[in-house]
Formats: structure tokens, C-alpha cells, sequence
């Protein structure tokens, strides 16, 4: 387990040469201190055996997001693939043109926590990528968690969040850039509720769980009485050292963990073309790390 000097959240699996399950080994590189891995020898257009399943899987929990590069894959190959993680919920284009300036995905987020079950994990596969730029980046809410105060843990760990949509943010680039909406509209949007602090379903281990578009207030906090410590939380989850940042070239794929990562699409590629395959995968209702915080 690779940890940042002040934020070690323990080990996952006991490392070997590689990183093994069964009789598996893959060839994971990581790629940032704390977070993101290449997995590379895998050729995700083939049926993949049980084994180098299991071990894509630990090595996607261990290291919260991983990478494949070269992959040729036709769009039932890809959604087979993604089927083996979990229900494909949506498969479709993500695709900006020369013409357009505004990027989906372009601040810090967790795909779609305004719904009680938020998606498990995203994966997006480079169909065309801009000659520079276009890059995305990940940032460990596992490693965010550890890294706070035990204090301040042991508050967030009593706290569940409102997170709703009110920006309105969709895939459309048109709904990427909308106003921002008044403090009262904050206040007054319906959402779902979640536990600050989750307990990650495979790992075990505990994450910071908000995130800047979907996170409107603490449960009985008024956005106002919210916003200090939100943005603390928010600045913590942005330090450069629990991010990675992964550079895109034709027949890459990210595959992300929505449970414990964050994700942002840099948009610095106006003028060129960029476009991805994304598939979202139907996810459960996040829990609270300590079973006694809500029945
Ligand atoms: C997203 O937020 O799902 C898009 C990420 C990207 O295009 O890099």
C-alpha cells in the first residue's frame, strides 16, 4: 500500500511481487503517490478468466482508479468488459468539438450523488483525443479521510450531507457552465441524504464522502452554517499529493471507483476535438463508517 507521508488509511492486501489474487499476477504500475495504477498485459477484447478478473477488480479497490492503454474495443466488447464490474446503467458518447468551449465534468465531482444509489464506478474509453490537453484527474477521498485531524474525523463521522442537484449539471455542455444558484435555492433543494463518512463496501475502509457539485449542506445546517467547513472539506480533497492526473491517447480507458474517488475533466483543449466512450455502473446505497451513527 502506498501511502502519502500524513494520510494512511492501512493496508489493503499484504503486497508480493505484484500484486496477486489466486494465481494471477498483473503487471499494476502506480501512477500517483496515493492513488491510480496502469495495468498493462491485458487485452480487455478477449473474455477474461476469472482469475484476471479478480485481480483487475483488487487492484480497481486498492488503488481507486486504473488505466489500460492500446485497447481496440467494439462497443459489445467494451460493455462486456464493464459488465463484469456491475450493471451497465448507461453506455454513450462524451464528445467535445472543435467549436465547443465548455467540458463535462470540468470542477471536482462524484458522478451523480444527488440519488440515493450514486453509480459504483464510471470507465471511459478514448475514441479521438486532442494532440495536448483533455487530461483527467483523480483525487483519493480514502487518503483525504486519513489525512484529517482525529477530531475533526470524529465529527464528520456523527454528520450525514444533503446532496442535490441544483445546478442542474448534465452531460449536455449546455448544462456544464449554468448561474449559481442563490443561497435560499441551496436551502430549499430536496435531496438525498448521505453519511459524511462512508465505509467503502469492499475495502473497508472509511472515505470522505462530499463533493463540490452535489453537496449542498449538512442535515440540519443551513447552507450558510455549512459552506466553512464544506470548503475546508473540499480544499482538503484537492491537495496535489492524493491526486493523480492521467494523460489520454487512443484506446485508453480510465475505470474509476465513485466510492472512493473523485474525478475532473481539465478543460484546456478548446479548438480540438475530444471524444469518449463512457459507461456508468449502477452502484448502492453509500453506509455510514460507524453502524451506531443512524439505525
Ligand atoms: C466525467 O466527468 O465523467 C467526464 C470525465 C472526462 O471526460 O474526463
Amino acid at each position: 500500500m502506498r501511502s502519502g507521508a500524513d494520510c494512511d488509511p492501512g493496508p489493503l492486501f499484504v503486497e508480493g511481487e505484484g500484486e496477486m489474487t489466486g494465481s494471477v499476477v498483473l503487471d499494476v504500475q502506480p501512477v500517483g503517490g496515493v492513488i491510480g495504477a496502469e495495468i498493462h498485459g491485458v487485452d480487455l477484447s478477449a473474455e477474461l478468466a476469472e482469475e484476471t478478473y479478480g485481480a483487475i477488480r483488487a487492484a480497481f479497490n486498492e488503488h481507486g482508479v486504473v488505466f489500460f492503454r492500446d485497447q481496440q474495443l467494439t462497443n459489445e466488447q467494451y460493455e462486456a468488459f464493464a459488465s463484469r464490474f456491475g450493471e451497465v446503467l448507461t453506455i454513450q458518447e462524451l464528445r467535445k468539438e472543435p467549436d465547443q468551449t465548455r467540458n463535462v465534468g470540468e470542477s471536482w465531482h462524484v458522478d451523480m450523488t444527488f440519488r440515493e444509489e450514486p453509480p459504483m464506478a464510471t470507465m471511459l474509453h478514448a475514441l479521438e483525443c486532442p494532440p495536448r490537453g483533455g487530461d483527467t484527474m483523480f483525487s483519493s477521498m480514502t487518503h483525504a479521510y486519513a489525512s484529517l485531524s482525529e477530531g475533526l474525523q470524529r465529527t464528520l463521522e456523527g454528520l450525514y450531507a444533503v446532496h442535490a442537484n441544483v445546478r442542474k449539471l448534465g452531460l449536455s455542455y449546455e448544462q456544464t457552465d449554468p448561474p449559481e444558484p442563490s443561497v435560499a435555492d441551496y436551502d430549499a433543494a430536496e435531496g438525498v441524504l448521505h453519511p459524511v463518512v462512508t465505509r467503502h463496501p469492499e475495502t473497508g475502509r472509511k472515505v470522505l464522502y462530499v463533493n463540490a457539485e452535489y453537496t449542498t449542506r449538512f442535515e440540519g445546517w443551513t447552507r450558510r452554517e455549512s459552506v466553512g467547513l464544506l470548503q475546508h472539506l473540499l480544499l482538503q480533497g484537492q491537495r496535489p499529493e492524493l491526486t493523480c492526473r492521467f494523460r489520454w491517447s487512443e484506446g485508453s480507458i480510465a475505470l474509476w471507483d465513485n466510492r472512493q474517488v473523485w474525478h475532473l475533466a481539465v478543460n484546456d483543449y478548446n479548438g480540438m476535438r475530444r471524444v469518449m466512450r463512457r459507461v456508468v455502473l449502477r452502484g448502492t446505497r453509500p453506509a455510514p463508517a460507524l453502524d451506531s451513527v443512524r439505525a
